[in-house]
């Protein structure tokens, strides 16, 4: 289930940071709704704030432009956490003194989650006296601070008060989340769908993938903080947009992308179906003979080429089977030079091509054998993602 984050901005010069960290939740997979105080609109648009979250920015308590339901309420209710960021003097003292007389400060009132203060203001309002105090009071109530940065201020003094970051405060949110942002600065690339291979000017061969497998990996990945290449052949299913994709055709034109993008990455995730034949000659125009025997060749080892030239990166390959499972799957290992095979028994129920589950047997080079019951895709992408990380 997608974790809710409820942004709440407040009227101070660091406000500017908001859309950052707005975006790099929503790119770990949270799902981001703001709520502006009037100050805040002052600094920055809500505009900006409703382009990056994807999601209306609430700012005015007494809008009518929304369905019938107490919003400050079902806000509060629905989120995971409500992160302040930037938190003034002024919201800090409101609702640590019990006033609610906006959106935001009733909606923080309303919520009984996690609450996250990010505070950045001039050094001297945030060694006051009534300031302290009042944080105080909410650390009482369980809420959560992320200490202010030193530095330079925007209004030209020097020492506490900046706010940090905006890395730092989505670290600790998705920290508090239990979200992993484990793949940050990792380029990983993923291979997902069939691939086909022409016989005529209408016909082709290819095979039953549906690429669900693939793009679970790489949106999980791309949720866990990597810079994500996905080389997607022919899939049923669609491709989140965030994620950036090379479409490609037949065997070849996979392994040649996968080869033209092997600098760019550092981890390799073949998870495409490539149609394993060929057929010898290519008509251009339809065949209308009544008999037809088709010569077949092997389409270019994609995953084998990889190996060869992959040095010190990483390299999981897939290996459906329907017999001898762990053999075929460990030769598949060794033969291709991978670090870690998924494998899976296709003629199982709730394993293979088109379902939404998987049933797979992880090997890596050491030899560690894992079997893992029938999960649901998303959750079996993010074991291999962890597999990964072990090695
Ligand atoms: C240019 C400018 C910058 C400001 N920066 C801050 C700030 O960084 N932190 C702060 O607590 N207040 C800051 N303030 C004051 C707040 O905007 C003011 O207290 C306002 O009432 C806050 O409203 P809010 O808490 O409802 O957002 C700033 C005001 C101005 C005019």
């Amino acid at each position: 289930m997608r974790k809710r984050v409820l942004l709440g901005i407040t009227g101070g010069i660091s406000a500017y940071k908001s859309p950052t960290i707005a975006s790099r939740l929503k790119q770990a997979g949270v799902d981001v709704h703001v709520v502006m105080t009037d100050a805040a609109t002052k600094f920055i648009t809500p505009l900006t704030l409703e382009t990056v979250s994807g999601n209306r920015v609430i700012t005015d308590m007494f809008s009518r432009e929304f369905p019938y339901e107490v919003e400050h309420i079902s806000l509060a209710k629905s989120s995971d956490l409500v992160l302040i960021a930037p938190a003034t003097a002024n919201f800090i003292g409101k609702v640590a003194n019990g006033i609610a007389d906006d959106m935001l400060s009733t909606t923080v009132m309303a919520s009984k989650g996690i609450k996250v203060y990010a505070p950045a203001m001039n050094t001297g309002m945030i060694t006051d006296d009534f300031y302290l105090k009042n944080v105080e009071a909410l650390k009482q109530q369980g809420a959560y601070f992320i200490e202010s940065d030193e530095g330079r201020l925007a209004c030209g003094d020097s020492g506490k008060g900046r706010l940090p970051d905006p890395m730092k405060i989505v670290e600790y949110v998705l920290n508090l989340l239990k979200i992993k942002p484990d793949y940050q600065g990792k380029r990983v690339l993923v291979t997902a769908g069939a691939t086909i291979e022409a016989i005529d000017g209408v016909r082709f061969l290819s095979n039953f993938s549906s690429g669900k497998m693939g793009i679970a990996i790489a949106d999980e990945a791309y949720k866990r903080g990597a810079d994500v290449t996905l080389v997607c052949g022919r899939v049923s299913v669609n491709v989140p947009d965030y994620i950036k994709r090379i479409d490609v055709v037949s065997t070849t034109d996979l392994l040649n992308t996968v080869l033209q993008e092997e600098p760019n990455n550092d981890i390799f995730i073949m998870a495409a179906a490539p149609a394993d034949y060929q057929p010898v000659n290519v008509c251009e125009n339809k065949i209308k003979s009544d008999m037809l025997t088709l010569e077949l060749k092997k389409t270019p080892d994609v995953a084998a080429h990889l190996g060869k030239i992959k040095g010190d990166k990483r390299l999981v390959v897939f290996s459906a089977e329907t017999e001898n499972l762990v053999d075929n799957a460990k030769k598949k290992l060794i033969k291709k030079n991978a670090d870690l095979v998924v494998a899976n028994d296709v003629t199982l129920d709730g394993a293979g091509f088109g379902t939404d589950t998987n049933i797979v047997t992880i090997i890596d080079k050491e030899g560690n054998i894992t079997d893992y019951p029938k999960l649901p895709k998303t959750e079996v992408a993010n074991v291999i993602l962890d597999s990964i990380i072990k090695l």
